[in-house]
């Protein structure tokens, strides 16, 4: 295994909650033995008044069909880098879905093409998702921080029909469109009103949502029907997109019930992260939304002082967030916290990255609140293991099964090990919110699948009291600051590089993003080693691929250790990279 940190069971001692009849805010789930035993998706299914005339569409679901007084509530709290605030309704969504349902009708969407999302975390991204799904697209939101070649990739694998984006993110989208031939439209988001030079495959998003009606018959869509695709990095390859079905917000609304704990009448909630990633959809928009519950969306990036003051201005209660994060606000010390009013909040939670027990505790200190660490992954759709609110909480600890999900370590035989030992963590492939396919790569999907279990790729162990503990990684992906980077798009990008004759990328540990992106780099005839060489490459890559995705640090040397048929061995690069020992070499080139 390449491991990233090694978490295992900790000393810290077990926090226990107070007796839950007792708390001001009752948990949604009181007792977790009981609905572990009890519990079957059927139950959310039921309290979401499942299916609906039209079926499963998410739209429905989490905008238009609330009952009346909820569509009074406001759904979307947004504040924008400037400070500027929008607050829009479930009725102001519904209405503004409807109207971009129409514009994607208008202009020939049918079901299953595939629209992408390209813009800042403006409140349109939120309504054009939910737009397009209402006209049963095939939804890819990507990260505003992506540069061409990633957002290249994505379009040509799933063979995009329109693009979304704004003024300021358009120049990425241009300089690919040439080698993007399935796409018809670029649609602009312009919100200042600063884009004039419009080209015949461009058109504006307010002007083609002037005149068309603000409500809109959601077809029947079917619980398979496909809703979203979020690419995820694998060890070989470029990322491929994980498609989800429209039945996923069975598992994302359950989750938001029992692991979120909302209480949509009176919590406000704030999920901080981007609708690029599966979290920023599954907890950005379906499972809050699916129960009514009011979100706040801040667009600007993280800043320890800007995000303790969001939490304050907007009375934050449920704050779902991630550990890196967390390690800054620690780093910004716990002093800047006194100049906030932070009593609003009430349950806190994490995920992406094992999330250590200094910060668990940290928050239970600083905030008055432990945070509660959930596990899963763009492919679950879903958290699947969890830490709730009625459960003592083991620092450390991944958490137990959310009721429903079955859980396995296993052997390299992928049999079942009993508690106590390290294996591959694996998932029973069964939860409504557990992917479809990868696109167009069904045998990779396929492959994945091991005499019943998905493997997650992750290695864990289970303690005697059911509670599970991450060990790292047992593949090369890297998991920097809670993004997946997979080595070879890196490696691709950095050939890319007219210096660059050969690359090596591995995740090199580091105490605030978990991993850091480290290349080896050997340089083509004719090219020096420097370190403004090192800056410019860096520079390459990272206007290529995105800002999380370069290798922060660079490494000359003069050759790679390659297998003899020719594969760069990161494992050894890590290695000694690390100091540790390298291993089986027999494979090793001479
Ligand atoms: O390695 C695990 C790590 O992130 C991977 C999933 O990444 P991604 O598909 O990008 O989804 C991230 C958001 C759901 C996992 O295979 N990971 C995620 N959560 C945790 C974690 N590692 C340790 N502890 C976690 N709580």
């Amino acid at each position: 295994m390449s491991g990233t940190t090694t978490a295992g069971e900790t000393h810290y001692p077990t926090i226990e909650k107070p007796p839950m009849h007792d708390v001001a805010v009752k948990p949604n789930m009181m007792d977790y033995d009981e609905m572990a035993q009890t519990y079957a998706w059927e139950k959310t299914e039921q309290e979401l008044r499942l299916p609906r005339a039209n079926g499963y569409n998410k739209a429905t679901i989490c905008i238009d069909d609330h009952p009346p007084e909820v569509m009074q509530r406001p759904a979307l709290v947004w504040e924008a880098t400037d400070g500027k605030k929008e607050v829009y309704t479930f009725n102001d969504l519904k209405r503004e879905t409807s109207k971009a349902a129409h514009m994607f009708k208008n202009m020939g969407l049918q079901k299953g093409d595939r629209v992408f999302v390209f813009l800042e975390r403006i409140p349109e991204l939120y309504i054009i998702v939910f737009g397009a799904l209402k006209a049963q697209a095939l939804v890819g939101p990507l990260f505003a921080a992506f540069g061409p070649e990633a957002i290249k990739d994505r379009i040509q694998d799933c063979e995009a029909r329109f693009v979304i984006t704004s003024p300021s993110l358009k120049h990425r989208v241009d300089s690919i469109l040439a080698e993007c031939p399935s796409v018809e439209k670029v649609i602009i988001v312009d919100r200042k009103d600063e884009y004039t030079d419009y080209q015949p495959n461009e058109v504006s998003y307010f002007e083609q949502t002037r005149n068309v009606p603000d409500t809109f018959d959601v077809p029947y869509t079917d619980k398979d029907d496909y809703s979203i695709i979020h690419y995820t990095s694998g060890t070989t390859g470029k990322p491929k997109g994980a498609v989800h079905r429209h039945y996923a917000v069975i598992s994302q609304a359950a989750t938001a019930k029992y692991v979120l704990d909302l209480h949509p009448e009176s919590d406000i909630y704030w999920c901080t992260a981007d609708p690029g990633w599966v979290t920023g959809t599954s907890y950005g928009m379906f499972g809050p939304w699916a129960w009514g519950t009011t979100s706040v969306v801040y667009e600007g990036p993280f800043k320890a002082d800007v995000w303790y003051r969001v939490i304050q201005d907007h009375k934050v209660t449920v704050w779902y967030t991630a550990p890196t994060a967390i390690r800054m606000l620690m780093k910004a010390g716990d002093d800047i916290v006194k100049n906030y009013d932070l009593s609003s909040l009430r349950h806190l939670l994490s995920v992406g990255e094992p999330l250590n027990p200094e910060a668990v505790v940290w928050g239970q200190k600083v905030l008055g609140h432990v945070f509660h660490d959930t596990w899963w992954q763009t492919e679950t759709g879903a958290m699947h293991i969890c830490n709730y609110p009625c459960m003592p909480v083991k620092p450390g600890s991944m958490g137990r099964p959310h009721p429903g999900v079955t859980v396995g370590i296993l052997d390299e035989q992928y049999n079942p090990l009993p508690a106590g030992e390290e294996g591959h963590l694996a998932l029973k492939p069964t939860a409504p919110s557990f992917f479809r396919t990868y696109w167009k790569k069904e045998e990779m999907y396929q492959s994945k699948i091991k005499n019943g279990w998905y493997i997650t790729g992750d290695r864990a162990s289970m303690d005697t009291d059911g509670y599970y503990w991450f060990f790292g990684r047992s593949d090369d992906v890297i998991n920097t600051a809670g993004h997946l980077v997979g080595p070879f798009e890196v490696e691709s990008a950095l050939i890319e590089h007219p210096a660059v004759a050969e690359a090596g990328v591995i995740g090199k540990p580091d105490p605030e993003r978990l991993e850091i992106v480290k290349a080896f780099v050997s340089l083509k005839n004719g090219y020096t080693p420097s370190d403004a060489l090192k800056e410019d490459i860096r520079k390459f890559v990272r206007n290529l691929l995105a800002a999380h995705a370069y290798p922060r640090e660079i490494e000359f040397i003069d050759s790679l250790p390659k297998t003899r048929s020719g594969k760069i061995m990161r494992r050894l690069l890590k290695a000694r990279d690390l100091g540790l020992p390298e291993g089986d070499t027999s494979t090793l080139e001479d």
